[in-house]
């Protein structure tokens, strides 16, 4: 039976009982992934993801997703998407109907209306309130924007067969057109049924470099359990990329077996899990030695 994760306490719980459903009506993994990031991508609430997220600098919400299969080393992924949801079944869309890997703004959302989403507004009036009170006050919300960073990423397993997928809108108030890790396969997602699977959260810029997810893999290949290869890549960060000890940077891995881990670079991280349909129960991580 299935192993799913779904990262952060408050986004990752509609995200995994989400999925947990699918799981349970028989949906694939893949399915399951899909259906979990949907619902956080279409909460109001989750200001980090979809519908209500915070904008870019211009006030422009800009959507990152991607999804990727073990199997085959399938992936797809969109970036900078505008006025569509969801963006995580854009990027599937991506991965089963073209030759591609990516496709990226004013593209990708043609894409995603060609291929039956409606254009809507995704900003809410509490999300253009927070905007308003930082085109009046940048510097006195840059602390908060910059915590705000609860990619939802998830990692799902049925017998071996290995599933990532992550959305965002990145960082709150970004330069228009910034893209992070999170739809970025080997930085924000990666899946291997030959190792498992990883992916990231947190300060996509840091992870990025550092090939976070396609790290921790590479790492269980090498023996190390979803735990150990966490925290491996996380040490490597702390050393290779001293700056991402001063915001959360965050990977979470995947056994073919249904083990699972995390490391975080600072803070604490909070990670959903669901076994086999049961009810989720959500794990701490916090750095190690802090
Ligand atoms: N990890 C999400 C981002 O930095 O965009």
């Amino acid at each position: 039976m299935a192993t799913i994760l779904a990262t952060w306490e408050e986004p990752g719980k509609v995200a995994i009982h989400a999925a947990r459903q699918t799981v349970l009506n028989g949906g694939s993994v893949l399915d399951s992934l899909e259906a979990g990031l949907t619902a956080a991508e279409d909460d109001p609430n989750l200001v980090a993801i979809g519908r209500g997220s915070l904008p870019n600098s211009d006030g422009e919400i800009e959507l990152d997703a991607s999804v990727m299969l073990g199997s085959g080393l399938e992936a797809g992924a969109v970036c900078a998407l505008r006025g569509v949801l969801p963006a995580i079944r854009v990027a599937r869309w991506v991965m089963e109907r073209t030759e591609h890997v990516m496709l990226t703004g004013d593209q990708a959302r043609r894409f995603a209306i060609e291929q039956g989403l409606r254009p809507q507004n995704l900003m809410t009036a509490e999300s253009i309130r927070r905007y308003e009170e930082w085109l009046r006050s940048p510097e006195s919300v840059a602390e908060y924007a910059h915590s705000v960073h609860d990619t939802v990423t998830m990692l799902g397993e049925d017998g071996g067969r290995m599933v990532a997928a992550s959305s965002t809108s990145g960082w709150a108030y970004k330069k228009p057109g910034r893209v992070g890790d999170s739809p970025i396969v080997g930085a924000g997602i990666y899946a291997d049924d030959e190792h498992g699977a990883a992916g990231a959260t947190g300060w996509g810029e840091q992870l990025w470099r550092a090939c976070a997810s396609f790290r921790t893999v590479q790492a269980m290949g090498r023996g190390l359990s979803p735990q150990e290869a966490c925290e491996e890549t996380v040490a490597y960060m702390q050393r290779r990329l001293p700056g991402s000890r001063e915001l959360p940077c965050v990977v979470l891995a995947l056994g073919k077996d249904g083990s699972f881990g995390a490391a975080t670079t600072k803070g604490e991280f909070h990670l959903w899990v669901c076994r086999d349909g049961g009810g989720p129960q959500v794990h701490a991580y916090r750095p190690k030695g802090g």
